[in-house]
């Protein structure tokens, strides 16, 4: 097929998981906007100077995309065929689909299908209890081709063919739920060894060099915590979180459009 690229944002690594399974479909380059750095570094002309179609791969957050993701698209523009895709942890994917497709339509690309895969919940998976969770590949090996075909007939689905799923309590003030319910991941100085690798896991620069938190920059996406080789971060979730997040998040398979 003509050249495909993938954009993906992925602090945990459940979206790189789905990343590297559509590069090495498409043989695609994948680039990682997880980092600030990266995403301040992204030449968007340069990057998608060749590229007719776009993957963009990016978490669900609190039923929607991280704003970090919305920063990034009003940077890009973008006239070939897109394929939004979302991970989600087994909760609810909410309208982050949706809204990418949107986003993305407004860089000025041609929506031309929609992922929403489930995955381990991070949360789940840093406190050692997520659901075991299928692999993807049966279902995009189905789904790979119809993208195909809709590149050479050049078919659009539209932003609108993705449907949304409103829950309005999602929207209540989300972050200070977040806040309320996940502890900040303070340092253990007695297991830190000093390597800094939460520093530079940090997409969003909450990692000082003296290894503090910055509360108001902190999105709890817990990339320090499962990049911290000494175990010395470590999740804090508040009961009720925990309660609902064992009965909610189940594997929830892979939703193609
Ligand atoms: C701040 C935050 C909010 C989340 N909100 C949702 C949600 O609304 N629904 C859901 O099913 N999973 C939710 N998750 C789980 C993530 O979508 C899931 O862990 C995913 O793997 C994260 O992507 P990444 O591993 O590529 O970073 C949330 C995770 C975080 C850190
Ligand atoms: S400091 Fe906050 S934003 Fe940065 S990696 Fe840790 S949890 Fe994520
Ligand atoms: S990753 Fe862990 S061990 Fe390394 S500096 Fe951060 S807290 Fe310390």
């Amino acid at each position: 097929m003509s050249t495909v690229k993938i954009i993906c944002y992925s602090p945990t690594a459940g979206g790189k998981k789905l990343s590297k399974k559509i590069a090495a479909h498409f043989q695609a380059e994948i680039h990682d906007i997880t980092r600030a750095k990266a995403r301040e570094a992204f030449d968007c002309a340069a990057a998608l100077k060749s590229a007719r179609v776009l993957f963009f791969v990016c978490p669900v957050y609190a039923h929607t995309v991280p704003r970090e993701v919305k920063k990034f698209l009003k940077r890009v523009s973008f006239s070939g065929y897109a394929v939004p895709c979302v991970v989600f942890g087994g909760v609810c994917g909410g309208r982050a689909l949706a809204v990418l497709a949107a986003r993305l339509k407004k860089c000025g690309a041609s929506i031309i299908g929609g992922i929403q895969a489930s995955v381990p919940h991070s949360y789940l998976s840093l406190s050692g209890g997520a659901a075991a969770h299928g692999d993807m590949d049966a279902a995009l090996t189905e789904y790979f081709p119809i993208i195909e075909n809709r590149v050479k007939i050049g078919e659009s689905i539209g932003s609108k063919a993705i449907p949304k799923k409103i829950n309005p309590l999602a929207y209540i003030a989300p972050r200070l739920r977040k806040r309320l319910s996940v502890a900040l991941p303070a340092v253990n100085r007695a297991r830190c060894n000093g390597c800094g690798q939460c520093v530079s896991a940090c997409p969003v620069d909450a990692v000082t060099d003296e290894l503090h938190i910055k509360k108001s920059k902190c999105t709890r996406c817990l990339a320090c915590v499962k990049y911290c080789p000494q175990n010395a971060r470590k999740l804090y979730l508040s009961k009720p979180l925990l309660w609902y997040l064992k009965k909610y998040s189940t594997d929830k398979g892979i939703t193609t459009y």
